[in-house]
Order: structure tokens, then C-alpha cells, then sequence
């Protein structure tokens, strides 16, 4: 069938297979055009099928020859249906591993549950024995608790008072004032629940408890933290008590590694466009003028460059990972230098809808967007006849 992108606000129905497939592909040309990473060659990556998750693989795989194991929950296609695009990227990244000799197997299903960590010790006996490397990417507004049942919701909300900025709906240009009412505690603490660290914690400990962790093993988390314009409804509001857990689950952790010298680091990312980030209000304004600002400075990055960054400079530099006075890893290091920030809180107070194709990336966010459902690469035909149905006996 011809594919084409059907766009509902901040999700796209379709996805295109074979932009998927260009997606990953240029991907893993941009990490081997970096070099070899003398990193970890046993890798567990906790959802590995979009964003920096995705990024962090093919990093592992194409960067350090790594053998990898990547745990998400995606739509496989049905006839007539298109996959959801972190289903097409797996399906291309494994086609491309297996390609250059690489060991690469995938588990779809909710990585919160006992039965896909399980699932995944199982894989890890059988086929690697134990692992070196385990990076946790998860980016859900949902979780079902393994121990209670109950499904909790995060929200996107602030905490102690109504918050109101700028904001733009990214497909109009359209910049506007939104309110957004705060936050009670049920709504912290489902948020913390869902998007904070017990989730890791109980990974760690069941790989722990398994057996499947190398001695010396490592794992990353990702955070975010962003300037003061978005601070009361991200670092500041619920999501951001979300990340603080986490960020404490990283001291927690690396203390119950402590018996297999292992070690938990969390990582605080650059805010890039991805399905997670597009969905929370105010962030679109203020990535468009990040996105402006750090490509006229030569200095923007897409999710692979951070993450082969993040492994070439911080992790595997070959010496000891640097790290913050709260004992963070920076890779948003180059978007919260201060001739950056100061560039963009001038330019957030003058963002309109006249001047924002001007003075903020507009395109370039849009066809990010795109591009994450695998719409907009160049040698992408996007009028042929295209099968939706892409079959991966290595995912189960
Ligand atoms: P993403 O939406 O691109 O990726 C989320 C991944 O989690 C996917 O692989 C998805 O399949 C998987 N997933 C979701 N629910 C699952 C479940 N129940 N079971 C198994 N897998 C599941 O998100 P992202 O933007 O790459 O975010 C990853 C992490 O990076 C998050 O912690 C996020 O807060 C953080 N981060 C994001 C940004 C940003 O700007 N996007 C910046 C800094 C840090
Ligand atoms: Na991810």
C-alpha cells in the first residue's frame, strides 16, 4: 500500500517501514563514521525501539560490536495496518545487526511486568549468559504495578500553582498562552510511580538476583533537567519529582551492585523531539529555539550523537566517568552553556506567531517529527507500493 503520514495532534497513526529502515540505517552510518567505542559487548537496552533507547543500542552494537537484547512495547503490523515505528526500527535494526554478524534478539511487551523481566532473564542464560551494560530508556504515561495491579497515570502538570507561558502547536506556527492547572498529590505520586526509579530498582534486582549481571556491570538511566522557562512544568513540576527518584534510585542501586562492583549512573540528556517530549506543553516552543540556536552555533545534536557521545566522552572515555556535584552525567552540557540559554530566554520573550518561523527551527522540528515515524528521509520512495507487513522471527 502507498503510506502516508495521517497526523492527531501529537502521535501519527502510520509509520513508514522502509523510512524507518533509513532512519537506523543513517543512524548506524553516523556511529561508524565516529569509530570504534572500547565499551561494553553484553547489552541489555530497556526500551530500545525509539529515542536515545534506540540511539544507546545501535551505539552498543555498531560502536562496540555488542551483542544486544532490546525489551519495548510496540504495534506489530497487521494486513492493512502499519506498525507502530519503534516495531519497523527494531525490525531494521535487527536486520542490520544480523547483517554485520551481530547478536541481536528483542522482547515486545510491558517491560514493568514480572513476566518480561522473566522473559528477558530467561534470554540472557540462554543466549549471553550475563550482561555488562544495561541502559533504562522507558518513556510511558502508563504503569501497571507488578505487586498491587493498579494501573497508575503520570501527568504533565506543575506543582503549587497555575502555570502559565507560550507555548505553539508545532504543525501550525501557532504561538499562544496556556494555563495549566497544577497538580494534587495523587497526581506526584502516580507520576513518580510510573516515570521514577522502583521500576529500575526491580530490574536491577531481579538481573541481580538472577545471576545475569557481569561482575563491574554498569546502567544508565536517562533524565532531563532544561532551562527556568520550562521549569515549573517539567524540572519543577510532576514529571520532574519523577526524575529527582530517579536520579536518588542511581545512588541506591549502585549501593545493591556493591557486591558485583557494579554501578548505576543517571544521564541528563538534551531535550530533543520524540513521541515522549512532543506530548508535554511549552517544550515544542522552546525546542524549536534551542534548535535554532544550537544549529547556527554548529553545535546541535540528534539523539545518536548524544548517545555517541555519551559513550565515547563519559562512559567508556577510558578513564573515569565525569560526572556533576549531584553525581549526574552531563550530556546536555552543550545546550545549557550560557551564551546558549541567554540566546533563547531573549528570544522566548519575543516568540510570536509572526516571528517564530524567523527566530525558532520550526522545520526542523516538523521534520524531526516526521522523521519519527519514519516520514521525510531522502531515498525514501514515498509513492511506491510499500508492504506493511515486515516479519521478525527474532522478536518475541
Ligand atoms: P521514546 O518515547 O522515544 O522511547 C520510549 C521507549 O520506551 C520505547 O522503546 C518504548 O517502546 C518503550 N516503552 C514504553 N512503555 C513501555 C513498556 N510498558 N514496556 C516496554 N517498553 C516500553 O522516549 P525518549 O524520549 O527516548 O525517552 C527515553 C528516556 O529519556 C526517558 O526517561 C526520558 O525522560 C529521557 N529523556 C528524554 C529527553 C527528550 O527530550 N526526549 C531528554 C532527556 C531525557
Ligand atoms: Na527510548
Amino acid at each position: 500500500m502507498i503510506i502516508e503520514p495521517r497526523m492527531r495532534g501529537f502521535i501519527c497513526l502510520t509509520a513508514h517501514p522502509k523510512g524507518c529502515e533509513q532512519n537506523v540505517k543513517n543512524q548506524i552510518e553516523y556511529v561508524k563514521s565516529k569509530g570504534k567505542i572500547d565499551g561494553a559487548k553484553k547489552v541489555l537496552v530497556i526500551g530500545a525501539s525509539t529515542g536515545f533507547g534506540l540511539a544507546s543500542r545501535i551505539t552498543s552494537a555498531f560502536g562496540s560490536d555488542a551483542a544486544t537484547i532490546g525489551v519495548f512495547f510496540e504495534k506489530p503490523p497487521v494486513e492493512g495496518k502499519t506498525a507502530s515505528p519503534g516495531w519497523y526500527n527494531s525490525a531494521a535494526f535487527e536486520n542490520e545487526a544480523k547483517k554485520a554478524g551481530l547478536y541481536a534478539k528483542s522482547i515486545n511487551g510491558d517491560a514493568f511486568s514480572n513476566e518480561v523481566k522473566q522473559q528477558t532473564i530467561d534470554m540472557i542464560k540462554a543466549d549471553l549468559g550475563q550482561v555488562d551494560l544495561v541502559i533504562y530508556s522507558l518513556a510511558s504515561p502508563v504503569r501497571m504495578h507488578p505487586v498491587t495491579g493498579v494501573l497508575h497515570r503520570s501527568s504533565l502538570k506543575p506543582i503549587g500553582g497555575t502555570f502559565t507561558n507560550k507555548t505553539v502547536d508545532f504543525h501550525t506556527g501557532v504561538v499562544s498562552q496556556i494555563s495549566i492547572e497544577p497538580a494534587n498529590q495523587e497526581d506526584i505520586d502516580n507520576t513518580v510511580v510510573v516515570m521514577g526509579g522502583e521500576d529500575w530498582t526491580m530490574w536491577m534486582d531481579a538481573l541481580k538476583n538472577a545471576g545475569v549481571l557481569a561482575n563491574g556491570a554498569t546502567t544508565v538511566a536517562y533524565s532531563y533537567i532544561g532551562p527556568e522557562v520550562t521549569e515549573p512544568v517539567y524540572r519543577k513540576g510532576t514529571i520532574g519529582r519523577a526524575k529527582d527518584h530517579l536520579e536518588a534510585t542511581a545512588f541506591s542501586i549502585t549501593d545493591s551492585l556493591a557486591s558485583i562492583n557494579g554501578k548505576a549512573y543517571v544521564s541528563v540528556n538534551k531535550a530533543l523531539v520524540t513521541q515522549a517530549s512532543s506530548a508535554i506543553p511549552v517544550i515544542p516552543l522552546y525546542i524549536s529555539l534551542l534548535y535554532k540556536t544550537m544549529k547556527a552555533e554548529g553545535i546541535h545534536e540528534g539523539c545518536i550523537e548524544q548517545m555517541q557521545r555519551l559513550y565515547s566522552q563519559r562512559l567508556f572515555n577510558g578513564s573515569e566517568v565525569p560526572t556533576d556535584d549531584k553525581g549526574r552525567i552531563r550530556i546536555d552540557d552543550w545546550e545549557m552553556r550560557t551564551d546558549i540559554q541567554d540566546k533563547i530566554a531573549k528570544l522566548w520573550q519575543d516568540a510570536t506567531t509572526e516571528n517564530l518561523s524567523e527566530i525558532g527551527d520550526l522545520p526542523g522540528y516538523k521534520q524531526d517529527f516526521l522523521n519519527l515515524f519514519g516520514f521525510g528521509f531522502e531515498g525514501v520512495d514515498y509513492n511506491a507500493d510499500t508492504n506493511e507487513m515486515v516479519n521478525v522471527p527474532s522478536i518475541s
